[in-house]
């Protein structure tokens, strides 16, 4: 009997060739009906059905060289967000000479497909310019940061409807005291410097939603813990000095076996939520590190974990969009910067190196399904 993954990889192929007109489905006439039949609901379908967007990151590089990476994203996604591309070392090698060829490639192919755009990331402290990396440690550290938020947020003015504003700056290792990251332009201040990120980007790009985004929030560790008091710190500052912040991203870097309390989350979720933002599900992906390499068994100990973790994080209606952190096995980051230790891919995404689904994407599908309306 074929298993559920071979039923996707037959519908995946028939799709394929479908989308790119292929020769062979459409000279066989006997295949035609099928070919032609009302294609599967998708994961944006479930998610809109429930006032969920669902997306991904892509980059432009990966979108030129992947042909039926793209096709499968335009399928599946309501939304995609470069994965790297309008990072500041990225569009902005050269002082004062922003490239944003990459960067544009991924908001064309999201406006050829109808999808929304999210912008990561105006201010973070890594994928620098190597020039800014310099400068921003002096006093004019601060204007140039600035400078950094107005003028990517202003180059895409009108056409991101969110943007990661600030990136990564809590840091429970910093041994500062309230909690924030060591960094040249924030360390002689206090959180007046973030909300100023904000009131720079709302007067950049006044209908974008603005997002504060950062990682290690979803389990139950000393330093999770700590963490998540810090960001209700933070947002509870923000929100007295009046910063224009709408939203709080939560990447979601999953590992398979961290000890995730569904409780705990749920009440982060809550708190955040009290402070009047919507959630953005923003980098989900998970780390198989710790299982054997069989793929079945690996495949269903990450989906299970993929279930608990997105059915706690949808009863919470503030979760408006989920997005994962690339969308097929062949493309994670996972695999560069956090190689197994016996060498062999991750299975960390919806889809596997071959554009088939994963038993992943079932769970997402059905966590969107079962996931209360917030339309
Ligand atoms: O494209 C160049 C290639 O031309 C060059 O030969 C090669 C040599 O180093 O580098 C390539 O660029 C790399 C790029 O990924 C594309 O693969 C960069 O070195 C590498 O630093 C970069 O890593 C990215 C990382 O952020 C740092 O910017 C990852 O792809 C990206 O997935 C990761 O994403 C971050 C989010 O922005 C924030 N949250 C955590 C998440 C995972 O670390």
């Amino acid at each position: 009997m074929p298993t559920k993954r071979h039923a996707h990889a037959a519908f995946s192929l028939k799709r394929r060739d479908l989308l790119t007109g292929s020769a062979a489905v459409l000279a066989i006439g006997t295949l035609a009906p099928a070919a032609f039949a009302a294609p599967d609901p998708s994961l944006k379908d479930f998610g809109a059905a429930r006032g969920i967007a669902f997306g991904c990151a892509v980059g432009a590089k990966d979108l030129a060289a992947n042909p039926d990476l793209a096709a499968a994203i335009a399928r599946d996604c309501a939304i995609v967000v470069p994965e790297n591309d309008m990072k500041w070392g990225a569009v902005e090698q050269v002082r004062g000479k922003p490239d944003y060829q990459a960067s544009e490639a991924v908001a064309d192919f999201a406006k050829r497909n109808s999808m929304d755009l999210r912008g990561h990331t105006a201010v973070w402290y890594l994928n620098m310019p190597a020039w800014a990396k310099q400068d921003i440690t002096g006093p004019q550290g601060r204007d140039l940061i600035l400078k950094r938020v107005r003028d990517v947020m202003g180059h895409f003015r009108g056409r991101v409807v969110e943007w990661d504003v600030i990136n990564e700056m809590i840091d429970h290792t910093s041994g500062r005291a309230d909690g924030m990251r060591e960094w040249p332009p924030f360390a002689a201040g206090d959180v007046g410097f973030i909300a100023d990120c904000f009131f720079a980007a709302k007067e950049a790009d006044p209908h974008a939603r603005l997002v504060y985004n950062d990682f290690g929030f979803e389990y139950v560790s000393a330093g999770e813990d700590q963490r998540r008091l810090t960001a209700l710190r933070l947002m509870e500052q923000l929100k007295t000095r009046d910063a224009p912040i709408d939203g709080f991203g939560i990447q979601s870097h999953l590992k398979v076996g961290n000890n995730f309390k569904p409780q705990t989350f749920r009440r982060f979720l809550a708190d955040i939520a009290d402070f009047g933002l919507d959630i953005s599900i923003t980098e989900f992906d998970i780390d198989d590190q710790r299982l054997a390499p069989e793929i079945e068994a690996r495949d269903a100990a990450v989906a299970e974990h993929a279930r608990l973790f997105l059915e706690t994080a949808f009863e919470e209606p503030a979760v408006k969009k989920l997005l994962t952190w690339g969308y097929s096995n062949r493309n994670t980051w996972l695999n560069a910067h956090r190689p197994r230790k016996d060498g062999i891919p991750h299975r960390a995404l919806p889809l596997d190196d071959s554009m088939n689904r994963t038993p992943m994407w079932d769970a997402i599908a059905d966590c969107l399904k079962n996931a209360p309306d917030r339309r």
